[in-house]
């Protein structure tokens, strides 16, 4: 049978994707185009109904049967001028409308909802063929869940035409490089570790000032990226682990947008490539989670929680050094494990150690201590822009804070941060 597809139809604003994420929530398979799409092209994909969507600015007054005259079609944010819409949302009722969704999808368009992550997978790997045919790809792989994603994709695409680059600065929390090559080491692509710790550490000695931090570790990303890529040589397209919220962050326009993290100063200036791909660009985090297990990622880098691009240089308050590293490392390790022990991982989005840059005194046996004071931070969020510190039980915190000071050499007293965001922010750097 073939498999059904609801086309969107986006009349600007963010709703198209948001809905799209809806309906193949509800299993059955969406695109969304723009509105200009031609009448042939659309039945030629042979739609089961049309979603038009427009933001709330300014509701255009829409003739819908112009579009496909024999589809069901639902308006979202649409004044229509001929009744073809039956079914019509309000932008403000996006939210309790997913009855009125359903009903679309399954009553009026008679839709089954058998798609599933697995069929995206395999049809993103027929397209991403079709695209690259025998060209070349390079992938800068941080080992973040996006750009991960995107490696299994390109991987079981087009296999040895596809060089990832893995820039290991030295400042990945414990086991972290080694895990993201143990994850790759069976796929059939050209994955490179450049083992950059000392270059990092010797532009980061001395440097206290969180920004600058952040601008050394991005000036030399691209730095030592490119270094590689030329050893590559010319490539045909560079991909890109942009997801939907970058998207919708970097603002929504016909052209691509590049994904300008704050922590990677843009993209390499003499890395020769034709032309960028972003094979996620229309996922949302957790559908690309999603499509990360479908595509056989283990669990580990699947649901790996967020990891700023600049590392455990922004949780080594003031001067990185070596040994405040080595402490943090394993200090946070601790602290996750608890946290896992626990069972609370699901439940708490963001969790990490923190090294303070300031000592105070203690005592172990007989000995006085003068040694480091480590934060513990925990948050609760939806999307990283407000959070609260989590409720983590006490028995949780005392267990990790009596490892970490019994364990890790050099940490004196562990404090637990119980502040928001705002008006803090989740990282302390
Ligand atoms: P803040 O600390 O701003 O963090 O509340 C919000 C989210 O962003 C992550 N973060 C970063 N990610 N480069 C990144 O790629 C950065 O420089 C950076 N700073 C913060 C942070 O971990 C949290 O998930």
């Amino acid at each position: 049978m073939e498999r059904q597809t609801v086309l969107i139809l986006d009349f600007g604003g963010p709703y198209g994707q948001i809905i799209a994420r809806r309906v193949r929530a509800l299993g059955i398979y969406c695109e969304v185009h723009p509105h200009t799409m031609a009448q042939d092209v659309i039945k030629a994909k042979k739609p089961i109904g049309l979603i038009l969507t427009a933001g709330n600015k300014n509701t255009p007054k829409i003739d819908s049967a112009a579009f496909a005259p024999d589809l069901p079609i639902m308006g979202i944010g649409i004044d229509p001028v001929s009744a073809g819409l039956k079914f019509n949302l309000k932008v403000e009722d996006i939210q309790s409308g997913e009855q009125t969704l359903r009903s679309f999808l399954f009553d009026v368009c008679g839709g089954v909802g058998d798609w599933t992550m697995a069929d995206y997978a395999r049809q993103s790997v027929d397209e991403i063929r079709g695209q690259i045919g025998d060209g070349k790809v390079l992938l800068a792989l941080s080992g973040g869940v996006d750009s991960s994603v995107v490696a299994a994709l390109l991987a079981k695409a087009i296999g040895k035409q596809l060089s990832c680059i893995f820039v290991d600065h030295g400042l990945m929390r414990k086991n972290e490089g080694d895990q993201i090559m143990a994850a790759f080491k069976d796929w059939d692509i050209n994955l490179i570790r450049v083992d950059a710790a000392d270059r990092f550490l010797g532009k980061l000695a001395g440097v206290t000032d969180p920004e600058t931090k952040r601008k050394i570790i991005g000036e030399e990303f691209i730095r030592v990226f490119e270094e590689e890529a030329k050893k590559i040589g010319k490539v045909d397209f560079l991909a890109q682990g942009t997801i939907y919220p970058d998207v919708i962050e970097s603002g929504i326009g016909e052209a691509a947008v590049i994904k300008s993290h704050h922590n990677v100063g843009g993209l390499p200036d003499y890395v020769d490539f034709r032309e960028i791909i972003e094979p996620v660009r229309a996922l949302f985090k957790d559908e690309v989670r999603a499509l990360g297990l479908a595509l056989g990622l283990p669990e580990y880098l699947a649901w790996r929680q967020p990891f700023p691009g600049p590392g455990l240089a922004v949780r080594a308050i003031g001067e990185i050094t070596r040994k405040k590293l080595d402490i943090l490392r394993d200090a946070d390790y601790i602290f996750r494990e608890e946290i896992e022990k626990a069972g609370l991982a699901a439940d708490i989005n963001q969790y990490f150690a923190v090294i303070t840059d300031m000592r105070s005194v203690g005592m172990k046996g007989e000995d006085r201590t003068y040694d480091y004071t480590i934060a513990l931070r925990a948050v609760t969020t939806t999307d990283f822009m407000t959070a609260d510190w989590a409720r983590i039980p006490y028995e949780v915190l005392d267990q990790a804070s009596s490892r970490i000071v019994s364990e890790v050499r050099g940490v004196g007293r562990v404090v637990y941060d119980i502040t928001s965001k705002p008006p803090a922010t989740i990282e302390w750097e």
